[in-house]
């Protein structure tokens, strides 16, 4: 399994082995270096902000493959969340790929400032962007990872002016704003429908409401990276939950 080991300072970025092999890699797009099997992506939104790194610590014990950081910012979604200043806390702590979801009006403003903060891969709502491409440009210029994503109510054909070009789409299985929401049935059709536009090395990833039973009917239709809040980190028994979304998507 690929893990990130090692960090050494290097100008602007750092540098991390990797065990298979021990190949050397700059800091950056991580999709194309996780293995091909289902990733799972803890949400740090569920997490006690006083006891963030342990917890990381435990979800790392138990084979995350990336975290996942939502931003929000009162307008695009109701609720506000974290913004860089949190990502760089996080970014001096971890190893871990960070994965971070923008639930932004103005996506484009701010991605110099997480991608600075250590952000490794950005996505941003496509309803959001009024010319996907630049900013799909601006992160391959930063070197990061590229995702897109829509709101349940967003058809999957808003996707086709990005959908080329990014590393990942992101469906998401709530309305965007808030953890602990009931997972959404009616997109599992999306989720298919995704697929089917995605190349083979493009992640397909889902978020909100899920747990083992909802993470198998993604993966049944296509999903390979799964991100969960409250399951893993809402108060149970992390590694148990980690498990257990482990079986259920391999
Ligand atoms: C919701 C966020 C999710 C959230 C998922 O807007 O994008 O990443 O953390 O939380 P759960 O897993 O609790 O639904
Ligand atoms: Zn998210």
């Amino acid at each position: 399994m690929l893990q990130y080991l090692e960090w050494k300072p290097t100008g602007r970025g750092w540098w991390a082995s990797v065990l298979n092999g021990m190949q050397r890699m700059e800091r950056g797009n991580p999709w194309p270096l996780l293995p091909p099997a289902a990733v799972l992506a803890p949400s740090l939104l569920a997490s006690d902000f006083c006891r963030v790194g342990e917890q990381i610590d435990r979800v790392a014990a138990a084979g995350a493959g990336v975290l996942h950081v939502d931003v929000m910012d009162a307008h695009f979604v109701p609720n506000l969340s974290m913004g860089p200043g949190f990502v760089r806390s996080v970014r001096r702590y971890t190893d871990l790929p960070l994965d971070v979801h923008l639930m932004l009006t103005d996506p484009a403003t701010y991605i110099e400032r997480f991608a600075d903060a250590g952000a490794d891969s950005i996505t941003f709502h496509v309803e959001t962007a009024a010319d996907p491409a630049r900013l799909i440009g601006r992160l391959r210029e930063l070197g990061l990872g590229a995702g897109v994503t829509l709101r349940p109510g967003t058809p999957a054909e808003a996707l086709r002016a990005a959908i080329r070009d990014v590393d990942l789409v992101l469906v998401m299985t709530v309305e965007p704003g808030y953890g602990g929401q009931e997972f959404m049935g009616n997109m599992l059709a999306k989720i298919a429908a995704v697929r089917g536009m995605l190349e083979e090395r493009q992640r397909l990833e889902v978020d909100g409401g899920i747990n083992a039973e909802t993470a198998a009917w993604c993966r049944a239709r296509g999903a390979d990276v799964f991100v969960a809040g409250t399951d893993v980190l809402g108060g149970g028994d992390v590694a148990a939950a980690m498990r257990a979304l482990r079986e259920a998507v391999t």
